[in-house]
């Protein structure tokens, strides 16, 4: 008999519901204030969600009566929450992402404050952190509970409400990560009025990406409000990240692909460059500032493949510049840029699968990318960027 013949088989099938929710809210720390309290749903014995904090340090030092708030909502909720202790606190932005110790010390307190699987890891800050402290609660006994608390425009928009969370290695962003759906977020729109100017518009870049990919209705009225935004009108920003965020869990839920099983990125759009620049410029970009020029440069890009009408790219690069973004670094002439490429197909495992898009509302996705005009792309962008300045600078007078 053949080997074949003898072969036999078992299949392991199962399916899974994931689900959780978005709260958007203001000042979740006000004991009268019930969202937090729902978004930690406890399933011991006694009802009590036991919950590791981890905050942002950035965060903490414009928000110095954060751990008493925070302790004194527990202890206002007593019945429902108790706090594992004191909040780690992680240093804020890119380097939580970029030292694996700061990942050591979520561990540490997950083991050494006995957090469980049905305990929670509560992650308050930035993108980054977010990223770090999930990272750490999904692979702690293989995935304690989180919830998020983004505190940035871009963590309450699109890093703190996904399925993601990871961190850098090997010189790489997000090289060690799961894959690990939270058990709710709560966006508090109180912190976004203490992010520092470049924060508060790097956000936005998400949001102008989504609208170019899926809602050209939603494009048109960031078009409108962009000026407010510029001006931080809180109101006007509420409008930009709650659209932007329900796009993001559209496409999460409803995309058939919520684990990136696939090699098609749609929501990468701009990004095989961003997260090249963003490594070029050793992290003085912001993810949003890279973004904002990555999608610049492959609008650019589509621009020149006859792809993409004048007038639409012409309205890119306006809707950035209105809300106060560059379209360009010193990063775009670094020959390693091109690179970026390559590893963006490593990335996703073989198929280079770039989202470009032919209209305003319109993503598609292309196989290949010619680097020839590529580069005459990153010529054009720094052509346009520079005329848009002194068009700027003229009005200015
Ligand atoms: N997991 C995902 O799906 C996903 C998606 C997109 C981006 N990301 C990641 O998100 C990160 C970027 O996040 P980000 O843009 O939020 O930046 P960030 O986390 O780097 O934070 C920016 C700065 O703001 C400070 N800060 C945070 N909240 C503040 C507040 N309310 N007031 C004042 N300062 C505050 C931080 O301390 C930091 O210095 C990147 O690492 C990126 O890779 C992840
Ligand atoms: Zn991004």
């Amino acid at each position: 008999m053949s080997t074949a013949a003898r072969a036999t088989r078992l299949d392991a099938a199962f399916s899974l519901d994931y689900g959780y929710a978005v709260h958007f809210t203001r000042d979740a720390f006000d004991p009268a204030n019930p969202v937090l309290v729902e978004a930690l749903r406890a399933d011991a014995a006694d009802g009590v969600a036991r919950v590791l904090p981890v905050v942002d340090s950035g965060l903490l030092e414009h928000h110095p009566d954060l751990p008493a708030r925070l302790a004194a909502y527990a202890a206002h909720h007593a019945d429902r929450i108790a706090l594992a202790g004191e909040p780690v606190v992680l240093p804020g932005g890119e380097a939580s992402k970029q030292d694996p110790r700061h990942v050591e010390e979520v561990l540490d307190a997950i083991n050494d404050r006995a957090i469980d699987r049905h305990a929670y890891v509560l992650a308050i800050g930035g993108g980054a952190v977010v990223d770090a402290a999930g990272y750490a609660a999904g692979i702690a006994h293989r995935g304690v509970r989180l919830v998020r608390m983004p505190s940035t425009v871009l963590g309450q928009n699109d890093a703190g409400i996904g399925v993601k969370n990871g961190i850098n290695a090997y010189g790489k962003k997000n090289f060690l990560g799961t894959f690990a759906p939270p058990v709710a977020v709560v966006n508090d729109e109180r912190f976004l009025t203490t992010l520092s100017d470049e924060d508060w518009r790097s956000g936005t870049s998400e949001a102008v990406k989504v609208a170019l990919l899926k809602d050209p209705a939603f494009f048109a009225e960031l078009e409108r409000i962009a000026p407010a935004i510029a001006a931080r009108d809180l109101e006007a920003m509420g409008v930009l990240v709650r659209r932007c965020a329900e796009l993001h869990i559209e496409h999460i839920t409803g995309n058939g692909d919520p684990f990136e099983l696939g090699s098609a990125r749609p929501l990468d759009f701009g990004h095989w460059s961003a997260h090249k620049l963003e490594q070029l410029s050793h992290l003085r970009l912001r993810h949003g500032e890279a973004v904002a020029i990555g999608i610049a440069l492959d609008s650019t890009y589509a621009l020149l493949d006859g792809m993409l009408a004048d007038d639409d790219w012409r309205r890119v690069l306006a809707l950035f510049q209105a809300l106060g973004l560059d379209l360009v670094a010193p990063e775009l002439e670094d020959p390693a840029l091109l690179a970026g490429l390559q590893e963006f197909r490593e990335h996703l495992g073989g198929l280079l699968t770039v989202t470009l898009i032919d209209a305003i509302g319109s993503g598609v996705e292309v196989h290949e990318i010619d680097l020839g005009m590529m580069g005459q792309a990153i010529t054009r962008l720094q052509a346009a960027s520079a005329e848009l300045d002194a068009t700027r600078g003229t009005a200015k007078g």
